[in-house]
């Protein structure tokens, strides 16, 4: 059968970003199972044991409560469980001196669902017809971003400035604020912080100069936490969160042990919340509320905070060091490369300045010396000018053992000097035509 799809049914079906590239990297782990082919390409976390016994531990004590029953065999409210509202609220304002109520809280099936909500109900056609922005004030961004608008051509994305630290290979992207717009015609802005793909940690003063450009439009603010502290504290860089105003913190469980049960929370202006919570009605009624009262007991005796420092944070930490460190030797000195400054997230980003083949061509090159990345050109949703700098980047994720990060270093960076010395620099041109 081929079902008429509607105009939202076709936006809806594209593959967006990095699903597209995924389903190439599926269907060669599939062709060369046995093969020796290191997969540095997954977004997916690793189970550690300490995490996992965690949240065994929660689902026993919930197992034993009589709450149980509440927990599973009823509905509950849209805006989520009241245990985890409560958990969140206490621990939140005790950490930060915060004075949060309840009602500044709301949960949903996975964070994902929060940017979906948000660029929906703020983004797209307003009542007066015009075309409200979803704007990504720095790209490259979090490629889930690309398909969460029902409408085409609304996510935007900004070109940053680059500060290169070049005796050092390392770079770190930052916002242009000379040529990013917000205005009347923006909806809403999202950006994560830690960044996924790079691992950038937007400064405060970043922080609080995009959110005061939005206050006079009346423009929410989602600040994508998803690696943030304090829970999962995926941060290798001092990050305060920030709250108030406009600013909806968010952040979710999938990095702290949790991706399966879907549990994603928004901390913000009543106003902004009930917008979104009325959108969840629509879609779903509720997150899960099994994912929500195990996160409810993790939360608040203080476990989930406890191993998101002592364990999550030293074991990705430690494989971006073996990264590194393996790079740094095994790149001979006069090849161009770059890598952002790790500052969280569990991926390292890597620039090749004037890379004499695309991105894509050197993934292929990669997978043929055994070793498997995600081309960078999946992270710049809604960044549609031309800009040479997109088919130099490369995604690698720190999700593997630290000999496979080491050996697939090794291996990256002997068929990247190969491709620079063989290859006599393309033009422009040449490559995009
Ligand atoms: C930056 C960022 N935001 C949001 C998400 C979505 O996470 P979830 O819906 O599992 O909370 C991810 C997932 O990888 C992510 O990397």
């Amino acid at each position: 059968m081929n079902p008429a799809l509607s105009q939202i049914g076709q936006q809806m079906s594209q593959l967006t970003g990095v699903r597209a590239i995924m389903k190439d990297i599926i269907e060669t782990l599939r062709l060369n199972r046995g093969q020796d082919l290191i997969n540095l390409s997954a977004g997916n976390p690793l189970i550690l044991p300490e995490v996992e016994q965690l949240w065994r531990d929660c689902t026993h004590e919930l197992m034993a409560s009589p709450e149980f029953g509440q927990v599973v065999c009823r509905y509950g409210t849209s805006q989520g469980y009241e245990p985890l509202i409560a958990a969140v609220v206490d621990d939140f304002n005790r950490r930060y001196g915060l004075s949060l109520t309840e009602r500044n809280v709301l949960v949903t099936p996975g964070s994902q669902a929060i940017y979906f909500f948000a660029a929906n109900a703020f983004g797209g056609l307003s009542t007066n017809g015009e075309l409200k922005k979803v704007v990504l004030p720095l790209s490259p961004e979090y490629t889930g971003y690309g398909g969460v608008s029902l409408s085409p051509d609304t996510v935007v994305a900004y070109r940053p400035r680059l500060e290169i630290f070049e005796t050092d290979h390392t770079f770190k992207y930052r916002p242009d604020f000379q040529q990013l717009q917000i205005d009347k015609t923006t909806g809403c802005i999202i950006f994560s912080r830690p960044c996924n793909p790079t691992g950038n940690v937007l400064t405060d003063l970043e922080v609080r100069q995009i959110a005061d450009l939005a206050v006079p439009y009346g423009v929410p603010v989602f600040i994508d936490a998803a690696y943030g502290p304090p829970y999962p504290s995926l941060n290798f860089t001092e990050l305060a969160p920030i709250f108030g105003g406009n600013i909806v913190h968010c952040f979710s469980l999938s990095k702290a042990g949790l991706p399966g049960e879907r549990v994603g929370i928004a901390i913000g202006d009543r106003e902004i919340l009930s917008a979104l919570e009325a959108f969840q009605t629509n879609a779903c009624i509720h997150a899960s509320r099994y994912g929500q009262a195990i996160a409810a007991l993790a939360i608040a005796n203080g476990a989930l905070a406890e191993v998101s420092v002592n364990v999550i944070r030293p074991f990705y930490q430690r494989k971006l060091t073996v990264l590194e460190e393996t790079l740094r030797t095994a790149f001979p000195d006069d090849i161009p490369w770059f890598l952002h400054r790790g500052e969280g997230a569990i991926f390292a980003w890597l620039w090749l300045r004037d890379l004499p083949m695309t991105d894509w061509e050197l993934y292929q090159h990669l997978k043929r010396a055994g070793v498997i990345v995600v081309p960078g050109s999946s992270f710049f949703p809604g960044l549609t000018e031309p800009w040479r700098h997109k088919q130099e980047c490369l995604r690698i994720s720190l999700t593997a053992s630290d000999e496979e990060i080491a050996l697939g270093m090794e291996r990256l960076a002997a068929t990247i000097t190969q491709v620079y010395q063989e290859s006599p620099s393309r033009s422009y041109s040449d490559l995009f035509a």
